[in-house]
């Protein structure tokens, strides 16, 4: 698949998505957007996968936000859509039955931090910017802003944040529990890679549950979740193989991804 601002790679079955408009700062204009639900749609079911890692390119921005300058067409119900569009897009990054993780390069602003928001987990190197400064245009973020960085960091800081429109240092965006791991600048793709390698040792069943059951954790239907997923998985070959090793004391043999 060709994209004009998505550029794709793969190496031991992770993908890495580089949103690539540098020269705006990898700003997400309605084309990169088209993109990346034709992205998302194209990996969603393909099993050889075992992680994706989101990136931004150049040295400067992972994405610096919505495309500002696409804004001044937008009337009442164009804006709605938009939004809906951008929640969905980012929903479905969000579902993805593999470890999703943002490899924040620099400025992680508006609708950039919202794309790193959906991604499961977040690393970002020492020195990179992020905010949600749509407060600075008389708006708020669109993209599922509001509802996920009240779940990450809890509604006082997130009422904080959002309505300062400030930008943040990665080390404080740590503290404040946005992000998990702050590397040296420039590692932040090398350590993403590693942390996904060392989160898929076993089974891609069992990887896909634990996404599923931590992303509705809170709301009523999770633990009903957690135990039908606990059934279901009885019936897989790993969860017999892992369980039989446990019994012979050996190392268990998982179909792996
Ligand atoms: N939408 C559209 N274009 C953007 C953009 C955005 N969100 N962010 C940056 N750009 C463009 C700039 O317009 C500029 O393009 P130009 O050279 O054609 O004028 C280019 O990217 C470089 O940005 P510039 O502002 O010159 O870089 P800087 O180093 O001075 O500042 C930022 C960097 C990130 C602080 C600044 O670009 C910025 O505040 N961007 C907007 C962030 C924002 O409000 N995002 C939320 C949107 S809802």
């Amino acid at each position: 698949m060709e994209f004009q601002n998505l550029k794709v790679t793969t190496q031991d079955q992770i993908v890495v998505l580089t949103i690539s408009r540098p020269q705006q700062l990898n700003a997400l204009n309605n084309v990169t957007m088209n993109e990346l639900e034709q992205f998302v749609n194209s990996i969603a079911l393909d099993k050889q996968i075992k992680g994706l890692v989101i990136t931004g390119d150049g040295n400067k921005a992972f994405v610096a936000g919505a495309d500002i300058k696409e804004f001044t067409e937008l009337d009442v119900k164009g804006a709605e859509s938009m939004a809906e569009r951008g929640q969905k897009i980012f929903q479905s990054i969000e579902d993805l039955p593999f470890p999703v993780v943002a490899a924040i390069n620099g400025f992680a602003l508006g609708g950039g931090l919202e794309l790193a928001l959906a991604c499961h987990i977040r690393v970002a190197g020492s020195t990179v910017q992020m905010g949600l400064p749509e407060v600075k245009l008389g708006i708020i973020p669109g993209y599922g802003g509001t509802q996920r960085l009240t779940k990450i960091i809890g509604r006082a800081k997130a009422i904080e944040f959002i309505a300062s429109g400030e930008m943040i240092e990665a080390r404080k965006a740590k503290e404040m529990g946005l992000i998990s791991h702050v590397t040296i600048l420039g590692n932040e793709l090398l350590k993403s890679i590693e942390l996904i390698h060392s989160i898929t040792k076993y089974s891609p069943n069992t990887m896909s549950k634990i996404l599923k059951a931590t992303a509705i954790a809170g709301s009523k239907n999770g633990y009903q979740y957690e135990r039908e997923a606990f059934g279901e998985l009885f019936n897989t070959q790993d969860a017999k193989e892992g369980i039989q090793a446990f019994i012979e004391k050996r190392k268990p043999s998982f179909k792996g991804f």
